[in-house]
């Protein structure tokens, strides 16, 4: 039957036909050929260098994450309820005293070391600069971290939204809190 035989032929080739199509089709999924278009390494860069080094991302220094977009949904309340742990040794209110540590009244963008007549570590004094954002929440991760020799004993607060909380409830005791983009 030479039309069966034809018809079976036909198949055949209809269905190599598909699996060809199909197989470019996954290949370029996984293979996309945009990325080639690109030089893994810049040719002029490689050149310059003898010795050419593998590109790679992980031996690159962690940036820590910035606690900026933290503070717009920081829980505020639990933010008062952290700074119990710091109420022993700190004032929050203006013109509160000067305890173990130094008031925290407007501390947000205040001036580092600058409580007049509380005796600094050396470390504190020689950082210079104000309280952004940034450095409030390097100090309070980890204060030996940020400042070896600082006088403040205290572990730290591991959780950023912990830190964004405090931080946020910080920027509040101030009668111009600063805005939370730190601009
Ligand atoms: C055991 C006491 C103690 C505790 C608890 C403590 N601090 Fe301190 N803090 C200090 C001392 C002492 C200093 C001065 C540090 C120095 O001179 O190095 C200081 C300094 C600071 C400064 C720098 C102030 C400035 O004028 O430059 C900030 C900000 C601060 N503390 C925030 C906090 C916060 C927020 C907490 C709670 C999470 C906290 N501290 C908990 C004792 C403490």
């Amino acid at each position: 039957m030479p039309s069966f035989e034809n018809s079976k032929i036909l198949v055949a080739i209809l269905a190599a036909g598909a699996t060809i199509m199909l197989t470019g089709f996954v290949a370029d999924k996984i293979y996309p050929t945009d990325e080639l278009k690109k030089d893994a390494v810049p040719i002029e860069e490689a050149s310059n260098n003898s010795s050419i080094k593998m590109v790679s991302d992980t031996n690159k220094p962690q940036m820590p994450e910035s606690i900026i977009p933290y503070l717009a949904q920081a829980d505020i309340s639990k933010g008062a309820k952290l700074s119990k742990s710091c109420a022993a040794c700190h004032s929050f209110d203006k013109d509160g005293p000067t305890k173990m540590g130094p008031n925290l009244w407007n501390i947000v963008n205040r001036e580092k070391g600058s409580v007049a007549g509380f005796s600094y570590s050396n470390g504190l004094k020689e950082k210079g600069g104000v309280w952004d954002y940034e450095s409030l929440d390097q100090f309070l991760t980890k204060p030996k971290k940020y400042i070896s020799d600082t006088k403040m004993s205290f572990a730290g607060i591991k959780k950023i939204q912990d830190r964004a909380a405090l931080i946020a409830w910080l920027r509040e005791q101030s009668d111009n809190p600063a805005p939370l983009n730190n601009e």
